[in-house]
């Protein structure tokens, strides 16, 4: 069974709510999906052992929180190269955010991503519950 990790920031949960969708997508995969609080990372080691990896954080002001930025300098340190990756938040009107890390994960940590970054104002809203799950599905196929 392939590992998935996904790591996320949020100030009032929509984008929590998402990633544990999309966790339940990789689950209903049959592949295993962790579900982790930014602030939880604390060292490059904490990303070893992981299959796929799914980051996100809604956009506030055009772009990402900062604990996602901060993150993000971390995880260039793990070596995440080829590995599986996917992007997502919510957002109200634009969504700077899921488009910056999904750019960052591709180009900077070189991952092999899934297409797009999932764009999703919230889990609730417009399909977002079926969209969440799907982009799971889709992370849990490219590791299987
Ligand atoms: C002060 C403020 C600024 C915001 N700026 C943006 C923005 O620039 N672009 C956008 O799409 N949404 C913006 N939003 C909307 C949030 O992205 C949206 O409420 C989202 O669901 C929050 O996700 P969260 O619950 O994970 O924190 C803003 C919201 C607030 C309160």
């Amino acid at each position: 069974m392939g590992r998935a990790l996904i790591v996320y920031t949020t100030r009032t949960q929509e984008t929590l709510q998402i990633g544990d969708l999309i966790a339940e997508g990789i689950r209903f995969s049959g592949q295993e999906a962790v579900v982790c609080d930014v602030k939880d990372i604390k060292k490059a080691e904490d990303l070893e052992g992981y299959d796929a990896y799914v980051f996100g954080s809604p956009t506030y002001h055009g772009e990402m929180l900062q604990p996602m930025k901060t993150f993000l300098f971390l995880a260039e340190k793990a070596d995440l190269a080829n590995k599986i990756g996917g992007a997502f938040g919510a957002h109200g009107w634009s969504t700077e955010a899921q488009e910056r890390i999904y750019q960052t994960m591709k180009t900077v940590f070189k991952m092999a991503m899934v297409s797009g970054p999932l764009l999703l104002k919230s889990a609730s809203l417009g399909g977002g519950l079926q969209m969440a799950q799907d982009y799971g599905r889709d992370i849990a196929k490219k590791i299987a």
